[in-house]
């Protein structure tokens, strides 16, 4: 079904019945539509897109297509919505590159591009948050860190201690952590850090010598990624409401078995936001039932994950997967809202590409990467996958946009950013 707007604007992620009732309200400007291929193209009508309801996105492209870049120019939208929605969004993004603080900066080199599509460069209100620990390394390099924040130890079940070490029920260090664990808990309740781990494990009867040391060398390692502490960072103060916060992982990046750090991080956060939605959405039907106001102390959520196959891989495990797999399966419903972004549909859990009602894609060259996302066609795209990507330009910033809320199918230039793109390739080029 086609939805008409008059000719100059149109919007996706937003139903035909919502389109009727709502406008605009609480959306955001994200491209145009292309009308002609070749080398000039010609844009038309500005697509909108629906940021106020629950949408499970999926955004591909190989690498340096554009993914990145069209995350960023949501983030400011975001930050652009209406006071009494953007109220009530908390929008988190887990920035596995350590690209989205430049948001902050106004875009002055795009001053000629924004121009064309009569935009203006701008900064935009983002929070950048970085683990506790790594403060010092986000300082040298000069960012612009807002602050920091910590996992509670105490959150951490025995599973989750063996997963960040590798380690299985099967190994002496698996069954020596999974009884600290246990002990601790019982005698300190959830106030204890991981010298109390390494006192419980000094004092173990059961264990051998040897597999207490490594496991107290393996928690004093952990000790220095500066992330899990007795006293963790509340999750109201991650999540606030209106508010636009980068949880910068990139400092696990590059270090070998940190990778750990990373999952955790996004497991944790995932399992609370979580909890918490489901418990404030009772709250908040119960308030409708009465009459009231659908508003609760807890804002819905959106978070957006770049490089999501980290996290959600198809072939192997992860610490972050079956909380992301419950957000996907049924977070719309207590108002949780993912963006997953990848170059590798085909290492991406084919949950994440068969429930995502909003399929925004760039340039994908790769056959399976292609196929796998094929598998996700629905019945109105009488199209072959094959063919839309031999359609579009092969410029930098077009995009497919799939549609199920409207059965719209779009190709689309996302508009050009109004902040600074940290993103940028790095070169061996000076000039
Ligand atoms: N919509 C766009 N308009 C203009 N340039 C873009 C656009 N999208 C991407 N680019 C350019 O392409 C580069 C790579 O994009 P990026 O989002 O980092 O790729 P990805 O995340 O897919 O690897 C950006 O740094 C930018 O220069
Ligand atoms: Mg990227």
């Amino acid at each position: 079904m086609a939805i008409e707007l008059g000719k100059s604007k149109s919007i996706v992620g937003r139903s035909p019945k919502d389109i009727a009732k709502y406008k605009f309200k609480g959306t955001g400007y994200i491209g145009k539509v292309l009308l002609s291929k070749g080398e000039k193209p010609v844009l038309g009508r500005k697509i909108f897109m629906d940021l106020s309801k629950p949408h499970l996105v999926l955004v591909c492209g190989k690498r340096g297509g554009g993914k990145s870049y069209t995350m960023a120019v949501m983030l400011e939208e975001f930050a652009r919505l209406e006071p009494e929605i953007k109220n009530r969004i908390s929008i988190i993004t887990i920035d596995t590159v350590g690209i989205f603080w430049s948001l902050k900066f106004a875009n002055k080199e795009n001053e000629k591009e924004l121009a064309n599509w009569d935009l203006k460069p701008a900064e935009t209100n983002v929070r950048v948050l970085v683990p506790k620990g790594k403060l010092d390394f986000y300082k040298e390099k000069g960012l612009p860190v807002s602050g920091a924040f910590t996992l509670k130890a105490a959150e951490l079940d025995a599973v989750e201690w063996m997963a960040l070490f590798k380690l299985t029920w099967k190994d002496p260090e698996g069954v020596l952590i999974t009884r600290v664990v246990d002990e601790v808990k019982k005698k300190l309740g959830s106030y204890y850090g991981i010298d109390e781990l390494i006192a419980a494990i000094k004092n173990d009867a059961e264990s051998t010598k040897l597999v207490k040391q490594a496991m107290i060398n393996r928690l004093k390692v952990a000790k220095t990624w500066g992330i899990i502490e007795k006293e963790g960072t509340r999750l109201s103060e991650i999540a606030k409401a209106g508010e636009i916060t980068v949880i910068d992982v990139s400092a696990y990046r590059q270090a070998v078995g940190m990778e750990g750090t990373r999952d955790i991080i996004v497991a944790l956060l995932g399992k609370k936001l979580f909890e918490e939605r489901m418990l404030f959405r009772k709250e908040e039907e119960m308030k409708v039932l009465k009459g009231q106001k659908r508003e609760s102390a807890m804002p819905i959520v959106w978070m957006l994950i770049d490089e999501a196959h980290m996290f959600m891989p198809k072939d192997s495990d992860n610490l972050a997967l079956q909380v992301l797999l419950e957000w996907v399966r049924v977070g719309r419903q207590p108002g949780l809202s993912l963006l997953l972004a990848t170059q590798r549909p085909n290492k991406l859990h084919p949950d994440a590409i068969s429930q995502c009602d909003l399929f925004i894609s760039h340039r994908m060259t790769s056959k399976p990467d292609i196929e796998a996302v094929a598998a996700l066609r629905p019945s109105y795209l009488h199209q072959d996958f094959d063919h839309l990507y031999a359609e579009m330009p092969k410029s930098k910033g077009y995009a497919l946009i799939i549609d199920d809320n409207t059965e719209k199918i779009w190709m689309v230039k996302i508009r050009p950013r109004f902040s600074w793109d940290a993103g940028v390739t790095a070169s061996a080029f000076t000039k």
